[in-house]
């Protein structure tokens, strides 16, 4: 469909955008949201776009339809999400990026592999590699893109995604700051874009729901305590400036970060895990999953964090390693944070549940026959987290590990951080959003970036 400025008549006031003439022909056929938005951008000549669209504008419910992917960072982890998204039938992986050359040529080769045979009919036209990341989002044919990027890039490659109207799929920890959270969380609310965060067990591990809903419908009487641990981090790592290797973009993968010396432990070693320019460190990187599940079962977060643990001060890995962090929600529930395996224990006055990756366990035992009753609460929404996204980006309906409890399960994250680095307790006003009382650790939820990236 020839789809002009022209002939489409959009008015766009205080972030509403109303749909004249043309629109009504549009609004009969199907047209993703992507192509919406850009056309209602190039209409309006301006930046100022919807809060919320409605998904009956989408034909979101075609059967037909898949959702063309792009994804973005195809090293470990995003090649593992890659292979999880060709198995499934709701989308199309389309385009792969990575600043590592062999990693996007393997990647798109396994796209290949997985779609060729749908050439023939014209359901598959190719997998195009990019080097950069910009190059792809300026694509207006891809509905939506997995970042699986090293943490220093989630937010700002997220942000310029859904600027671009794309949904997206982001890995786990967010942001390198609660700074960058914020204003992610901004932009998918204001582009009304689908957000996925990686916290897969949501939706693989299905015994996590169910503990969730235990907690959520008071099978263990009232809440007391959130106990959490994740592993730990590590020291080491080795310094001594390299060469860059060929077909290594080393500038476009340090982006935000500091320009400093390329050394291999930074990017191919646990650098990119291990280094406060890069993440903050399992206590965010592994304890997002735990965290994700604490807050999951109890939506609130801790108003006040004090604790220890190592930040190691030789070699290259800075952040912290071997964390003992204690809390307190609100309400008077116990929180702590430690290191030492993958678990969230719920505990209550009637007893506890401990859901981790591995299983579940309970006391009293009985706890796990329960079966959760039709009107009670149900957070389980699909047994593939791959899938459920595809699902939401289709139906425009929110997907199982959203954007608002992305950010505060990551600020849990970041003010344990905080508290660890200050050595004193700190006091978090979840109002506001701001720690109040240091302005020191206050100053510390925002991060500078390299120009000339900026949020
Ligand atoms: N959900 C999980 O269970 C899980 C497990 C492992 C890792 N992760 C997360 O996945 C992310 C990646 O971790 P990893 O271990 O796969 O690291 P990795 O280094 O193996 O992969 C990251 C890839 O991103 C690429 N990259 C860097 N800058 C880029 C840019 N500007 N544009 C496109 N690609 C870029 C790198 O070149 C690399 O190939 C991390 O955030 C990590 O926390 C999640």
């Amino acid at each position: 469909m020839e789809n002009s400025k022209e002939n489409s008549r959009f008015s766009c006031y205080n972030g509403i955008i109303e749909l004249t003439g043309e629109w009504n022909y549009m609004k009969t056929n199907q047209i993703s949201r992507r192509a919406f938005i850009s056309q209602a951008i190039m209409a309006s000549g301006s930046l100022c776009l919807p809060d919320i669209v409605p998904s009956s504008v989408f034909g979101a419910n075609a059967p037909s339809r898949r959702v063309a992917l792009g994804h973005i960072g195809v090293g470990g982890q995003g090649g593992g999400l890659l292979q999880g998204f060709l198995g499934v039938a709701q989308s199309q992986s389309v385009a792969v990026c990575d600043p590592i050359k062999d990693r996007r040529e393997t990647a798109a080769q396994q796209v290949e592999q997985r779609y060729g045979k749908e050439k023939d009919s014209g359901a598959y036209k190719g997998c195009q590699i990019y080097r950069d990341f910009r190059d792809l989002l300026a694509r207006s044919d891809i509905d939506a893109v997995v970042i699986a990027t090293p943490d220093h890039w989630h937010v700002p490659i997220a942000l310029a995604a859904v600027r671009s109207g794309k949904d997206v799929y982001v890995e786990k920890p967010l942001g390198l700051s609660m700074e960058q959270d914020k204003a992610l969380r901004a932009a998918v609310h204001l582009h009304g874009a689908i957000f996925q965060y990686g916290t897969q067990q949501r939706c693989f591990n299905t015994h996590c729901a169910f503990a969730c809903e235990l907690v959520r419908n008071g099978y263990i009487g009232s809440l007391k305590a959130i106990h959490v641990i994740a592993p730990d981090g590590a020291t080491g790592g080795m310094a001594k400036p390299e060469p860059v290797p060929e077909g290594l973009d080393y500038d476009l993968w340090l982006g935000p970060a500091p320009m400093v010396p390329y050394c291999k432990d930074r990017v191919f070693g646990g650098g990119r895990w291990y280094i406060y320019d890069y993440a903050i460190g399992f206590l965010g990187g592994w304890g997002a999953h735990p965290l994700d599940i604490a807050h999951w079962g109890y939506p609130h977060i801790p108003v006040e964090y004090e604790g220890t643990g190592l930040v190691p001060t030789e070699g290259l890995f800075d952040t912290v390693v071997n964390w003992d962090v204690r809390g307190r929600y609100a309400s008077g529930v116990e929180f702590t944070l430690k290191t030492g395996g993958d678990k969230t224990t719920f505990v209550g006055t009637e007893g506890w549940i401990a859901p981790s990756r591995g299983g579940i366990s309970a006391e009293p035992e009985s706890l796990l026959k329960i079966k959760i009753k039709p009107d009670e609460i149900h957070l389980l929404q699909d047994n593939n987290h791959y899938r459920n996204f595809a699902q939401a980006v289709l139906t425009r309906k929110a997907p199982a590990s959203n954007i608002d409890s992305a950010v505060q399960s990551d600020f849990m994250s970041h003010l344990s951080d905080i508290a660890i680095r200050q050595r004193r307790k700190i006091h978090w006003d979840p109002v506001k959003e701001t720690i109040v009382g240091n302005d020191a650790a206050a100053r510390m939820m925002t991060r500078a970036m390299r120009s000339p990236w900026a949020l």
